[in-house]
């Protein structure tokens, strides 16, 4: 029987990789896993433990003694990331997680750890996923790769329309010096950077829809 593909969908934030992502997974009733939620997750559990940021072996061992767990609702389609029996995922969106998830997201055994994780996720395929390494060191045998990229103005908007959406207030200055430290620690960090596999189909949404966006991902899948 042909193996199920597992799909690779990179890109900064901001771009629309969640929502495309997400899209993508329903239409090919593939399991959708977002990693930049696991990181998230990690960097939760840490402020809820108050352990000290700084210090990378305790943030390696959360990530080591954390059990990592995807519960998918078939019918609504929402899928809930569990650790050690909690779910965690009304608690990764705060500001205080988005603030510190850069500097967990660099400590290269947390990402070793995680990698681990999602392999196992996608091990025998019909799996869509999300992030910023994944066609280039978690799945760089994934049957699919892309990158998704847009002007930082437009990831921006995007980015203040969901917090607005989830009635978060923030001051617009904050979030884009945030954002743009965000990216320049995705880009330079040394475990795992952000950056698009010599094999993935690149894809520039600035000027795109989500649903467009998913028709090209689809057509290429060979699931339109
Ligand atoms: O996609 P997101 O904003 O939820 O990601 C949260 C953080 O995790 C962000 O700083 C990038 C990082 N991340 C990562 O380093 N590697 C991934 N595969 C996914 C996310």
């Amino acid at each position: 029987m042909p193996r199920i593909p597992n799909i690779a969908i990179d890109g900064p934030a901001g771009s629309g990789k969640s929502t495309v992502a997400r899209a993508v997974a329903a239409k090919l009733n593939f399991l959708y896993v977002d990693t930049g939620a696991m990181y998230r997750a990690v960097t939760y559990l840490a402020l809820k433990a108050a352990l000290d940021f700084r210090k990378e072996t305790s943030l390696a061992a959360l990530t080591r003694d954390t059990n990592f767990s995807l519960v998918q609702h078939l019918r609504s389609g929402v899928i809930e990331l569990w650790c050690n029996g909690e779910d965690v995922s009304p608690f990764l969106r705060t500001r205080e997680v988005s603030q510190m998830v850069a500097w967990v997201a660099a400590v290269p055994h947390v990402r070793s750890h995680l990698v681990r994780c999602q392999r196992r996720f996608a091990k025998n395929g019909g799996v869509v996923m999300e992030g910023r390494d994944i066609g280039t060191v978690v799945l760089p045998d994934a049957d699919y790769k892309f990158f998704l990229t847009a002007a930082l103005d437009v990831r921006l908007a995007r980015r203040e329309q969901e917090l607005n959406s989830q009635v978060q207030s923030f001051d617009k200055e904050e979030l884009h010096r945030e954002f743009i430290f965000r990216d320049e620690m995705d880009l330079k960090r040394e475990a795992g950077p952000l950056k698009a596999a010599p094999d993935a189909i690149v894809i520039d949404c600035t000027e795109l829809s989500v649903e467009e966006v998913v028709v090209k991902i689809l057509d290429v899948c060979g699931g339109g």
